[in-house]
């Protein structure tokens, strides 16, 4: 806990803020660009099918759900809380939605970093929810760690691809949650195939002892989906049956908590 103590005050009104919340979940990876934005968005959607979802974008200066929701709209304010924006059945919540437009940098240090994401979880009408799904930057800094210590997940899901040196950053990422004391709700191999390989992903849960959830395989139509602001799930194809078992392993995950 040392590094927030200096925000007790404003941590413990940002938990009461958050309490509405049933389950949380956050999706991290130690490597850029392997799929993190795609599974958080892709999941939030199935889980939305059945369930009150809300998703947080945490990756601050290169918010990226918007882009894959297609949402241009930003955030309201109502009783002093910002108020998220509704798609696909789900509410959103993007440091985007704040911004002037989409082309303009954040320049920030680590703590300011980190004070944003505070700021989103403070300040946000949440409400009652049955899942928040937080789509986390890369890497084991800024973001990831105030995650883990101010909203505690109960667990992570960890992408990777299935080439080694995204594995071992892979690992690094589920050590830190186990370090932090954040289950690993389970790996996720994505972008699976003939370019980058396949098994990457399996192997890393087997070394960690953690749950293998299912391979994406690398198709075009999910980055299409992508580009179109439409999740990939939404679209009749076999790549979206194929996610229904990785939706179904972590429902059964936070069914038993
Ligand atoms: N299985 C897949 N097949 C094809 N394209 C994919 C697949 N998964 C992700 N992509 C595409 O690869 C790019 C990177 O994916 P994404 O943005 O989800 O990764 P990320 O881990 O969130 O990246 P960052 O570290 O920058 O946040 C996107 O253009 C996305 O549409
Ligand atoms: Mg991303």
């Amino acid at each position: 806990m040392e590094g927030i103590m200096e925000f007790q005050g404003m941590v413990e009104e940002i938990r009461a803020n958050l309490s509405g919340i049933g389950h949380k979940i956050a999706v991290m990876s130690g490597k850029g660009g392997v799929g993190k934005t795609t599974v958080a968005v892709n999941l939030a959607v199935s889980l939305a099918k059945k369930c009150k979802v809300s998703l947080l974008d945490a990756d601050i200066d290169c918010p990226n759900v918007n882009k894959f929701l297609g949402i241009k709209e930003r955030l309201t304010a109502r009783g002093g809380k910002m108020v998220p924006v509704n798609k696909y059945g789900m509410s959103v919540v993007s440091f985007a939605s704040l911004q002037e437009s989409e082309d303009q940098p954040v320049i920030w240090r680590g703590p300011m970093l980190s004070k944003a994401i505070m700021e989103l979880l403070g300040n946000v009408e949440w409400g009652k929810q049955d899942y928040l799904i937080v789509d986390l930057p890369p890497g084991t800094s800024d973001a990831p760690l105030t995650i883990m210590q101010i909203l505690k997940p109960d667990g992570v899901v960890i992408v990777t691809t299935p080439q080694e040196v995204a594995v071992v950053d892979a690992r690094k990422s589920a050590r830190m949650a186990m370090k932090m004391e954040i289950p690993v709700i389970g790996i996720i191999e994505n972008m699976t195939g003939d370019i980058f390989g396949t098994g990457g992903g399996e192997k890393a849960a087997g070394d960690l002892g953690v749950e293998f959830l299912g391979r994406v395989r690398l198709d075009k139509r999910i980055s299409g989906s992508a580009d179109k602001g439409k999740p990939f799930v939404l679209e009749e194809s076999p790549v979206s049956g194929g996610f229904g078992d990785i939706v179904k392993k972590v429902k059964q995950y936070t069914d038993k908590k």
